[in-house]
């Protein structure tokens, strides 16, 4: 394994999309950034240089960091934020991890535009568990607005309203043909006939789980974020935001006497506006002569309808680890610590001397878990608990279970107020956690992609309505479920995670739904160090930043 250096400098970047030009936010000049790209066991250093207003820091999304929470990366949760003029240097090692995953800004709405991939090879010599493919292509799904995100969500946390919505979806940074303006911005994937193509597959979208799917062609899962999986073959597919997914694509043996658009749109059950816009990119063979006219008139995909509910649950069935010799899949078979997390949307009521536009004017929304609506505090969560400083920072009181049980999925309880609060859970090291993901029905239900920090989980069982203690375990997987970092709540029902808290340090999970994240649907666990060599967080950086 060898050291990888890289600079990442934040700067300005004009991009104009939808015959709308803006001054965004971007890494080396790149939109979407430049990949990172290293081999298991490697080990990673990216100095982050910040060029711009903002204050910043980036997430190396799904990397485990084992004892290196220092370089996680969300802001007041593992450091303070990188200021203008300032640098910080990430520095890990990619253990036991290989696939694709993805990095982003981890402030406020920054990684609408900061964001690109992580491509994780193999080991030297080692190879993957699917026949070799003729090339790897990343294809990275993103959000375009035509208006600066910042604003959006400023204004909308102001006066409590649902925040305005994205103008375009776009893969690699293109909307393509279907959107006004956009047909000379579309994504060109040009194949030759007769191959195997490896997709890396992520959704960095702001706020939208999507379908998608390339017309007349089927795409073979292999890998879901950055763990193998065994192989299974769909049309469409379905990728929540902070999830990445490597497919392979045969192309067909001979020349189509065609060209194939591949679509992507979203699923949405919730309440409020949605983008309900396709992005299209075309799958071109490279034919000597076929002048495409017009790419509109193209085979285009048939996806789902937007609440697919029923689809999205099947499709997420399908997911199994490979879970073979080489690759074992330890899911905890006996559970030390057992939470049931109510998830969902709620609200604050308005400020006096204010008019809100929340879902009445006298709240605005917010987002909670067992009614905690978490509040970053103004410094950094591991600093505090390392240096021993967390009084009137955080309370380690977080409840494992609702203080009032309702029907999380029948009707609402009249007080949809929630309580803003900065509370965490502490584990000791290595303790089993199983965690109920219950989606509530609190504003309507909705589909919520958790993501943890630190840790990949394993969803042991899945369900509709409300989870049930005493039939729904005997119908968990203990033998090979899937293992992720980043998994749907079903809209109107649950999911049961499993892991080991075998990463000492301070972890976020949130949805990955940026705009839930930001109404308080996120919380932290505080895990302890253990007694072994690898077991201690290892001692911060010199040039971590201060706040
Ligand atoms: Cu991809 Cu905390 O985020």
């Amino acid at each position: 394994s060898v050291t990888r250096h890289y600079t990442f400098n934040i700067d300005y970047l004009n991009v104009t999309r939808l015959c709308h030009t803006r001054s965004l936010l971007s890494v080396n000049g790149k939109f979407p950034g430049p990949r990172l790209v290293a081999r298991e066991g490697d080990r990673v250093v990216i100095k982050v240089v910040n060029h711009v207003s903002n204050n910043v820091s980036i997430h190396w999304h799904g990397i485990r960091q084992l004892t290196s929470g220092w370089f996680d990366g969300p802001s007041y949760v593992t450091q303070c934020p990188i200021q203008t003029n300032q640098s910080f240097t990430y520095n890990f090692t990619i253990t036991g991890q290989r696939g694709t995953l993805l990095w982003h800004a981890h402030i406020s709405w920054l990684r609408a535009t900061i964001y690109g991939p992580i491509i994780i090879l193999p080991k030297r010599n080692d190879s993957y568990p699917f026949p070799k493919p003729h090339k790897e292509i990343p294809i990275l799904f993103g959000e375009w607005f035509n208006t600066d995100p910042e604003a959006i969500i400023s204004q909308a946390l102001q006066n409590g309203a649902g925040p305005n919505v994205s103008d375009a979806y776009t893969i690699n940074g293109l909307p393509g043909p279907l959107y006004n303006c956009s047909s000379k911005d579309t994504y060109r994937l040009k194949v030759r006939p007769g191959k195997t193509y490896l997709l890396r597959l992520i959704n960095a979208a702001l706020n939208d789980e999507l379908f998608f799917s390339i017309a007349n062609h089927t795409l073979t899962v292999v890998e879901a974020d950055a763990s193998y999986v065994k192989p299974f073959t769909a049309a469409t597919l379905f990728i929540s935001p902070g999830q990445t997914m490597n497919v392979l694509l045969k192309t067909k043996p001979f020349f189509p006497n065609a060209t194939f658009l591949m679509t992507a749109r979203p699923y949405f059950t919730g309440q409020g506006a949605i983008d309900n816009t396709t992005v299209a990119g075309i799958l071109q063979y490279k034919h000597p002569s076929q002048p495409i006219k017009n790419l509109t008139l193209l085979p285009q995909p048939t996806l789902p309808p937007i609440n697919a509910t029923t689809f999205v649950a099947n499709f997420s069935a399908n997911f199994k680890s490979l879970a073979n010799a080489k690759f074992p899949a330890n899911v905890p078979q006996k559970v030390d610590k057992f939470f049931f997390f109510a998830v969902g949307l709620g609200t604050n009521p308005c400020p006096k001397n204010m008019t809100c536009q929340g879902p009445s004017n006298t709240t605005k929304f917010a987002a909670s878990i067992n009614n905690v609506s978490f509040a970053l505090p103004s410094v950094a969560l591991l600093q505090s608990y390392y240096f021993g400083r967390s009084n009137g920072v955080y309370k380690t009181d977080f409840p494992a279970k609702p203080l009032n049980p309702f029907n999380y999925t029948g009707t609402p309880p009249n007080n949809t107020n929630v309580s803003n609060d900065t509370k965490v859970v502490v584990l000791k090291f290595n303790t089993s956690v199983e965690i109920i993901l219950q989606d509530t029905n609190i504003l309507g239900a909705e589909s919520h992609p958790l993501h943890l920090h630190g840790f990949n989980f394993f969803i042991v069982g899945q369900g509709f309505g409300n989870y049930d203690a005493k039939k729904d375990p005997a119908n968990y997987n203990l033998v090979d479920p899937v293992e992720r970092n980043t998994a749907s709540v079903p809209s109107g029902g649950w999911i049961a995670i499993r892991f080991f808290a075998d990463n000492p340090g301070v972890w976020f999970m949130h949805c990955h739904l940026d705009v839930h994240t930001s109404w308080g649907l996120r919380m932290a666990w505080q895990v302890q160090d253990g007694t072994g060599p690898n077991q201690k967080l290892q001692p911060p950086p010199s040039d971590l930043p201060q706040c």
